[in-house]
């Protein structure tokens, strides 16, 4: 079933029991995972009022003018949006991934929260950003409360968000994986006048539409891209995105799934 029936990542990840209505029916698909299964987990309501949440940390005006420092970095030296439009779609699939999968709502939860400061570390420097977003992390959440355990797999989803050096480490840092590494989306382009000097600005701009989709029935997560190849062929995608998407695999294996890449219509992965 849809991760992304609607896009209301702005409020969803954060605890409001809306949410509940997008769950996917997966009470099956906790056998075999990482985790205990959604059945046998707390529903939203038994969970403390006071934890730490995505929503509250985008409330949140010190961490949210962090966070817009670090993009404005990266839009200096020519990268992609990495603002909060990025954070919320990736804290969103991530949450939904492991919710749809029967999952803990909290390990979901805490999935979202990784998902918003994945990229915070940008602010000291691109290089090596996965190390310093997780540190950044460390004290930003043990300053607002968050108990140590829920830090140390938050932190750890993050530090092993990138390809470079990052592997599966935890349910939430594969989830934080597949969330980041499918973002390939036109809007994500600042300028599109560069799309003709810069192959990841022409490909993100020729992804016009990207969607995950989870099956837990069949463990399967799919990931589908409508790619205008008057823009980008979908051989560049493959330049760019092969190492990303064998790690999203790595990442799905972890989850006990398999991962589907499927480009206009036509499976390719
Ligand atoms: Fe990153
Ligand atoms: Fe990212």
């Amino acid at each position: 079933m849809e991760l992304e029936r609607e896009s209301t990542v702005e409020e969803s990840p954060g605890g409001s029991p809306h949410l509940e209505r997008t769950r996917a029916g997966g009470s099956a698909a906790g056998e075999g995972l990482r985790g205990a299964p959604e059945a046998a987990t707390p529903a939203v309501l038994d969970l403390s009022p006071d934890r730490i949440t995505y929503q509250k940390l985008r409330n949140d005006p010190e961490i949210i003018g962090l966070i817009r420092m670090a993009d404005r970095y990266l839009e200096t030296i020519g990268y992609t949006d990495h603002g909060l439009k990025h954070l919320a779609r990736v804290s969103q699939r991530a949450f939904r991934l492991l919710l749809d999968l029967g999952l803990p709502r909290r390990e979901a939860e805490l999935a979202a929260v990784a998902g918003l400061l994945h990229d915070i570390g940008n602010l000291v420097h691109r290089d090596e950003h996965p190390q310093s977003s997780a540190l950044m992390a460390f004290t930003l959440l043990k300053e607002r409360g968050m108990e140590v355990e829920e830090i140390a797999t938050v932190v750890g989803a993050i530090a092993n968000h990138d390809d470079s050096i990052g592997e599966p480490v935890s349910n939430v840092s594969a989830a934080l994986i597949i969330g980041d590494k499918s973002d390939v989306l036109r809007t994500r382009v600042r300028n599109p006048r560069m799309i003709s000097f810069d192959i990841h600005d022409r490909v993100n701009y020729a992804a016009q539409r990207s969607q995950l989709t989870v099956e837990p029935k069949r463990h399967l997560i799919t990931l589908s891209l409508d790619i205008d190849t008057r823009i980008s062929q979908v051989m560049e995608y493959f330049e760019i995105f092969m190492v990303r998407m064998r790690m999203s695999r790595r990442a799905a294996n972890f989850l006990n799934c398999d991962l589907q890449l499927i480009i206009n219509n036509t499976q390719v992965l």
